[in-house]
């Protein structure tokens, strides 16, 4: 059994006292902070870029991950790399043929990479470059909003990439994102994710460290 990780996403978050909150995580047991970057093009919501990255960073040791929902991501992966992620996330639905090369890119700049597709886009679209990830990022809302529910319809998608991941024999986290709760946090770990992106449900609660140590043994 992998070992689970949990990843809030501070989308959720303070923006106002962003140190403080995530510096507050990340004491309460946060493993990874998850970083919802969002250009307006490539989903309707706009949210933060690098500079805020940058900024945050000096607040948590965790795992920076970035999940990057903007179109030609080709062309900022290397400033959230400056930034200080420590992984970044890009879409099939953004990259589209490209995205092998923009995931040997994201390596070269010494950063892990991972793939990342929609509740509607099949696991066989990414199966290709599974090999090359460290991370594969399964979406379980459409991307833009935190407080969404939950699309049970992508548990298949999760068996099917841990299997491969397992037939492999390669050590690939398999993240899910969106609408996580602790009424589904089972289920999706029982399918075979080990990375748990949670937003409103971590930033919702008063006590955190309970919330986070919830959603991890649960
Ligand atoms: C959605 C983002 C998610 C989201 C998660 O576009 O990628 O990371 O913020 O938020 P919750 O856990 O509230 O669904
Ligand atoms: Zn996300």
């Amino acid at each position: 059994m992998k070992t689970i990780k949990i990843a809030p996403s501070i989308l959720s978050a303070d923006f106002s006292k962003i140190g403080e909150e995530v510096r507050d995580i990340t004491l309460n047991g946060a493993d990874v902070i998850h970083l919802d970057v969002m250009d307006g093009n490539f989903v309707k919501n706009i949210s933060f870029g690098p500079k805020f990255i940058k900024d945050v960073r000096p607040y948590s040791k965790a795992v920076f991950d970035a999940h990057l929902m903007i179109l030609n991501p080709q062309n900022y992966v290397d400033r959230f790399a400056d930034a200080g992620a420590d992984i970044i996330t890009v879409h099939h639905e953004a990259c589209g043929d490209n995205l092998l090369n923009v995931l040997k890119q994201i390596k070269s700049l010494n950063v892990k990479c991972g793939a990342v597709i929609n509740p509607d886009t099949p696991v066989e679209k990414i199966k290709s470059v599974i090999e090359y990830c460290d991370m594969i990022l399964l979406m379980s809302v459409f991307p833009g909003f935190g407080g969404q529910k939950f699309i049970p319809e992508v548990l298949p998608k999760i068996e099917e990439v841990a299997n491969h991941i397992n037939k492999l024999g390669l050590d690939i986290d398999v993240e899910i994102d969106g609408g996580i709760t602790k009424d589904n946090v089972k289920s999706v770990k029982d399918a075979g994710a080990n990375v748990i992106v949670a937003g409103s449900t971590v930033f919702n609660e008063k006590d955190r460290r309970k919330i986070i140590e919830e959603l991890r043994t649960i």
